[in-house]
């Protein structure tokens, strides 16, 4: 790398689009599908009748409120609800509703890195459950934990749904869950959704749509590309590819380069080739079992405290709270 390059890398987009199209084979964080394009992409992918982990996690909560519910009420001091990546709250909000007609004393603490997506759900809940207090917050998840450890006066209840850990590679998902673990007291707990194993076709399909939502969400860190760093992707000449493999319960997602190609990406001073058919990996989604969240959990210094699941198991949210040691 030249030292005018260097220069330049002046943002983590730019620095991990540099390193991730340098590298063979070539990759990119999914992490940066998501501007205002993406985020409406994905909200049109949870719509999907393919995308089946919604209406499962949907069921789950509305299946089993009340004891869910149960787990998290603290004792005479109530509770603070803090969810991360908490989005559109549609599905929160049968909890919250659950817990506001039956009098629970917690506050709720919306933590998105959208800063959209709170205001729109204070708004909301404002509207739609005027007894809830909202305390919200902007932030990415990892800079949010650090201030989390202060929040410490009574007991807290984290939540993440979404199978957003399964964006994250088995070593990242323990270092994620351990960081949760280290903001948390010995009563605290974490609510956390996983997707589960299940036919390899089903899993297929929801990453694979027929009309091709999934691959305009892919595409999308092209087009990203092409707007903030002012490159010259050519989009369709790039095919959405999935894949599952059913042994370690991994889907990944590429865009494949259909012929030869060369793409200039003026912000970074970088021409890079394309073999036809060359790869760039964008994502993982992560499909798990009891025994693997099980490790990681205990990798993370967390136990599974019970878990709940929809009609076809497909999906399963669980209640980790800290390991004794
Ligand atoms: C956000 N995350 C859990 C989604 C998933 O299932 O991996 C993102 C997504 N990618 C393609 N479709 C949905």
């Amino acid at each position: 790398m030249t030292t005018q390059t260097k220069l330049k890398l002046d943002t983590p987009f730019k620095k991990e689009v540099y390193e991730g199209l340098t590298a063979f084979p070539k990759y990119l964080s999914s992490k940066y599908f998501y501007d205002k394009a993406g985020d409406k992409l994905f909200q049109d992918i949870m719509a999907m009748p393919e995308y089946y982990l919604t209406d499962c996690e949907f069921e789950i909560l509305e299946t089993h409120t009340q004891p869910i519910a149960e787990y998290f009420r603290g004792k005479e001091n109530g509770f603070d609800l803090i969810e991360l990546g908490a989005g559109d709250g549609k599905k929160t909000k049968i909890v919250l509703k659950y817990l506001s007609e039956q009098n629970f004393n917690f506050i709720y603490k919306p933590i998105d890195i959208s800063q959209n997506a709170i205001d729109s759900l204070s708004e909301k809940l404002k509207d739609e459950l005027p007894n809830v207090t909202v305390d919200p917050e902007k932030g990415e998840y990892f800079e949010v934990l650090e201030r989390l450890k202060s929040y410490n006066t009574r007991k807290k209840v984290i939540i993440v749904l979404g199978s957003n850990i399964g964006n994250l590679m088995h070593p990242r998902a323990i270092d994620f869950l351990s960081k949760l673990k280290d903001t948390m007291q010995e009563d605290d707990m974490l609510f956390m959704g996983f997707d589960q194993k299940k036919n390899p076709e089903t899993i297929l399909n929801a990453y694979n749509d027929k009309a091709g939502i999934t691959e305009a969400f892919n595409k999308n860190i092209l087009i990203r590309i092409n707007h903030e760093l002012q490159a010259d992707f050519d989009i369709d000449k790039f095919i959405h590819w999935e894949t599952y493999n059913p042994e370690t319960g991994t889907a990944k997602s590429f865009l494949v380069a259909e012929k030869e190609m060369k793409v200039t990406i003026k912000e970074l001073d970088l021409t890079i080739n394309f073999k036809p058919w060359e790869t760039i990996h964008t994502e993982i989604s992560q499909k798990y079992t009891d025994s693997v969240v099980d490790w990681l959990a205990n990798e993370a210094g967390l136990k599974i405290n019970t878990s709940f699941t929809d009609k076809k198991g497909y999906y399963k949210n669980y209640v980790f709270q800290r390991k004794n040691v």
